[in-house]
């Protein structure tokens, strides 16, 4: 679980591109609904939207990396998790983890490869790619992996270079008092993880046993490393799933649809 628990967050925090997930103070939609500029440049009617949506967000990947709060947009550098709990009880794997300070380096480094927006059907196509990334968080964490036991509590730090996703995004409209408001009906998000160096867990586990179990492990999954990815990065899109519709839904909450993407000029 060393090197995949730090798979999982990575691509979790990462795909979701998100940040500061108020675990348990849910984000309030701000009350007034606010129509930044930059949300008009460019029009619906546009040949080369998915372009111009490129390009309108490559703009913006300074006050990405920043976060822009009356959008709800979190802070994408570093981008934070405070918490994230992982139960899972398969034939293979039986886990509960919790991490805490879920911090990543690189996120808006992120690459679009492709885009594909359709504003009359509400569907989304996007293929990402983060060149590099490099992540810390504390967690600890008791289970079976590949019937093999581990236990333990720790720092866990790592890189990780050229993670690609693929998400696909399905969207409604749903009527409020200030309008009409664009919300996720469905999010599926593909992941291939990339290339892990770097690889560190310290131990703060006062339990030797501990210790000792997570020093065999350390060899048994590098020995097994590619059935290990096959069987967490489900878990991680998952994860991400729940994290970036949380997210969008927050961001799509603040503006009205008929300020996305404007009609006309
Ligand atoms: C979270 O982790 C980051 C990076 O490791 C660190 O700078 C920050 O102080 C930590 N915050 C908390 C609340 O532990
Ligand atoms: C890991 O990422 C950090 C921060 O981007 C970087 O300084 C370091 O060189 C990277 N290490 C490796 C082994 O890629």
């Amino acid at each position: 679980m060393i090197s995949k628990t730090l798979v999982a967050t990575f691509l979790f925090a990462c795909i979701a591109y998100s940040s500061t997930l108020p675990a348990d103070a849910p984000s309030k939609p701000s009350k007034k609904p606010y129509t930044p500029e930059f949300l008009s440049k460019c029009k619906r009617s546009d040949p080369k939207l998915n372009e111009c949506i490129i390009k309108l967000i490559n703009e913006l990947r300074p006050q990405l990396a920043k976060g822009i709060p009356r959008l709800q947009v979190p802070r994408l550098e570093p981008l934070t998790i405070p918490k994230l709990l992982i139960n899972r009880n398969l034939e293979n794997l039986k886990i509960k983890a919790n991490a805490e300070n879920v911090t990543i380096w690189g996120c808006s480094g992120f690459v679009i490869n492709s885009l594909n927006v359709d504003p009359d059907k509400l569907k989304l196509k996007m293929a990402l790619t983060l060149p590099k990334l490099y992540g810390e968080f504390k967690a600890d964490f008791d289970g079976k992996v590949l019937n093999f036991p581990i236990k333990g509590k720790g720092k866990f730090s790592g890189n990780m270079t050229n993670t690609k996703c693929n998400v696909e995004g399905d969207g409604t409209l749903v009527k409020q008092k200030e309008g009409e408001f664009l919300q996720l009906k469905t999010i599926k998000i593909k992941a291939t993880p990339g290339e892990m160096s770097n690889i560190k867990y310290k131990s703060t586990s006062n339990s030797r046993q501990d210790d000792a179990l997570i020093q065999t492990a350390r060899t048994f999954f590098k020995e097994n490393r590619k059935q290990l990815e096959r069987m967490v990065t489900p878990i991680a899109e998952e994860t991400a799933v729940e994290i970036v519709s949380q997210i969008v839904n927050n961001i799509l909450k603040t503006v009205p649809f008929e300020d996305i993407l404007k009609q006309t000029a």
